[in-house]
């Protein structure tokens, strides 16, 4: 197969499809699409405006008035709102914690993977998310459903704040991310769930470059075929 695939990752939260994903589009040359960062993004807009984020129609307004945007940097992918950069400020205790709910709406989502299908039509893509494999590129290639326990996440997590100089508290991590996985498992709309079709990888006695040589086997048998 000469043209370039498209490869969907999906799974809880920190189970490394972000890491995996970075790595797996840059050794192909291929787009890598955060579809969390869109979510986050909206988020953070919402918030700044003070909206009520269980209230669909006014998140649906937030989500009509912003333009969200992947640029490449040498430092790596940047996330600009507006055309500003809120690479970091996506990723705030906050956003985490009250994403899962602006994300739950379906004309919240409907909107979204319109716009996340305009950023992969044209294939070589890796794109991570929930409900990539099952709603937003259903006819991928190579679809991976990541998993890791919960102990394994928090503790990932809990490594990367450490490593950041920021202190961190274990088992409010796990409380967190538990919940995290309870609302996005259990919404009525492109819930995350792994696709029939995907592969499923369990990664939590495995090292990153492990999970990635193991997808890149999956990548290289199809593009053999
Ligand atoms: O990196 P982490 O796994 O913590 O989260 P993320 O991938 O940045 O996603 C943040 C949140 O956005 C998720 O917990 C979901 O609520 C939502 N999301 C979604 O609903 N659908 C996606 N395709 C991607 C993220
Ligand atoms: O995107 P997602 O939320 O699924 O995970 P991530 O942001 O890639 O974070 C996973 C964290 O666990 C990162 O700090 C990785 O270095 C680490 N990790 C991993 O991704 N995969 C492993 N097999 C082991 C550790």
């Amino acid at each position: 197969m000469n043209q370039k695939i498209s490869i969907a990752i999906d799974g809880p939260a920190a189970a490394g499809k972000s890491t995996v994903a970075k790595i797996i589009a840059k050794s192909l040359s291929y787009v890598y699409i955060d579809t969390g960062a869109m979510y986050r993004a909206l988020t953070y807009a919402a918030l700044n405006h003070s909206i009520d984020v269980n209230d669909e129609s006014s998140v649906v307004k937030v989500l009509n008035a912003i333009e969200i945007r992947f640029e490449n940097r040498v430092d790596g992918q940047h996330v600009l709102l507006n055309g500003n950069d809120v690479t970091d400020a996506i990723r705030s205790p906050e956003v985490t914690n009250t994403v899962s709910i602006p994300a739950k709406h379906r004309l919240v989502r409907e909107e979204m993977v319109k716009r996340q299908r305009v950023l992969g039509e044209s294939g070589g893509v890796v794109m991570d998310g929930r409900d990539i494999g099952t709603h937003v590129l259903p006819y991928a290639e190579v679809k991976v459903f990541l998993l890791a326990s919960v102990e394994e996440r928090a503790q990932r997590r809990y490594q990367e704040n450490i490593e950041k100089g920021f202190s961190s508290d274990l088992e409010k991590l796990k409380e967190e991310i538990a919940l995290r996985d309870k609302l996005d498992s259990e919404r009525e709309f492109a819930p995350l769930q792994k696709a029939e079709d995907a592969i499923e990888l369990d990664t939590t006695s495995l090292s990153i470059e492990q999970v990635v040589e193991k997808i890149m086997d999956i990548v290289s048998l199809k593009l053999a075929q």
